[in-house]
């Protein structure tokens, strides 16, 4: 027989045990990163929140066998869905259509974006905060800007999620060399849109790749989330591999806050690596640890062709970047 206070030992004993919010649960991404992160056994506690359906997302997910119990929220009780979180992922938003980039989500998805912020700021300053939601050069700066006006930011604890160019990157390679894709571990460096997105192709065993077949490949890391957009033709972006990165990449954050060692991911966050050039946010490889970010690596040794992207893609993020930062100053 359990004993209540065996149970209370055995619950409080676990130096694993985290809050995980999703906001947004009920969509395309938010329903199967759910089901995701409800598969972890470091999350304890899976809130799942959204304008509407969460509860219904919430139930579904919840009858799994694994050591968390799982909540949905309605917009009424953001507070109880934030509260004492660990880490917050943000999928809420609209995805694009064919013929969108990602920067036309900009006027829908900023002030989704902004009000989310806010709410964490007030209820969950100190969690981990992981965006998902396009265009992801615009929004993390949005988030930042909102945390920096309410005194609660840490650079240390947002992250853009650009884990799916890295599975594209390590998919579409192993394609053309024959090889198993889960053995792949290209990085990807930039933002994430188009020719921000800069995958480091010289860093691998691919680095005498012939150079048509080398832009092709490129060119289709960077534009990979148009072949899934003009598929579903309508009906929306990736959700279901991009479920897959958002958690990846936050099994990698739980996994730093644990206090792992040698969790390294790309990540778009706050980033000492251009700064001198106007660049407040890049993505590179960064270890994760129980601070959040632990250590921002500088990009290595790269070739010519990959330091002309990374300086296409700096001057088209100094934009990005300052889109959102102004969104905020117009309309805090
Ligand atoms: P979706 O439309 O299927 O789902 C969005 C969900 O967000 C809906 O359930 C909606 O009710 C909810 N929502 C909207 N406003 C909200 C608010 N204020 N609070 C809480 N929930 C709210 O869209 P999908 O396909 O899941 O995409 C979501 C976002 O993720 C889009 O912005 C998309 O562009 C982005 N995305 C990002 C990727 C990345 O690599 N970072 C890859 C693919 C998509």
């Amino acid at each position: 027989m359990f004993s209540k206070i065996a149970t209370r030992a055995f619950s409080s004993s676990s130096a694993s045990a985290y809050k995980v919010a999703v906001l947004g649960a009920n969509g395309g991404i938010g329903q199967p990163l759910s089901l995701l992160m409800k598969l972890n056994p470091k999350v304890t506690d899976l809130a799942l929140y959204d304008l509407r359906g969460a509860p219904g997302v919430a139930a579904d997910v919840s009858h799994i066998p694994t050591n968390s119990t799982v909540k949905g929220y309605q917009p009424e009780d953001i507070e109880g869905a934030l509260t004492g979180c660990d880490v917050v992922v943000i999928p809420a938003g609209v995805p694009r259509k064919p013929g969108m980039t990602r920067d036309d989500l900009f006027n829908t998805n900023a002030s989704i974006v902004r009000d989310l912020a806010k709410n964490i700021a007030e209820y969950s300053p100190n969690a981990a905060v992981l965006i998902i939601s396009n265009p992801v050069n615009s929004t993390v700066p949005i988030v930042a800007e909102v945390f920096k006006s309410k005194g609660v930011y840490n650079p240390k604890k947002l992250f853009g999620v650009t884990t799916l160019d890295v599975l594209r990157a390590n998919r579409f390679v192993a394609e053309i060399a024959g090889t198993d894709p889960s053995k792949e571990h290209v990085t990807v460096v930039g933002g994430h849109s188009g020719i921000t997105i800069v995958p480091l192709f010289s860093q691998t065993n691919y680095k005498d790749l012939a150079t048509d077949v080398r832009d092709k490949l490129v060119h289709r890391v960077q534009f990979g989330g148009d072949e899934v957009v003009q598929a579903k033709d309508g009906a929306g972006s990736a959700t279901l591999s991009m479920a897959q990165a958002g958690a990846r990449f936050a099994g990698s954050v739980l996994n730093g806050l644990a206090g792992e060692h040698d969790v390294v991911e790309p990540s778009f966050v706050d980033s000492p690596l251009f700064k001198n050039e106007g660049v407040e946010f890049f993505s590179s490889k960064v270890t994760l640890g129980p601070e959040g970010v632990k250590t921002i690596h500088p990009l290595g040794e790269l070739s010519e062709f990959e330091e002309g992207l990374v300086k296409t893609a700096k001057e088209t993020l100094v934009g990005n970047i300052k889109k959102g930062q102004d969104f905020v100053a117009q309309n805090p």
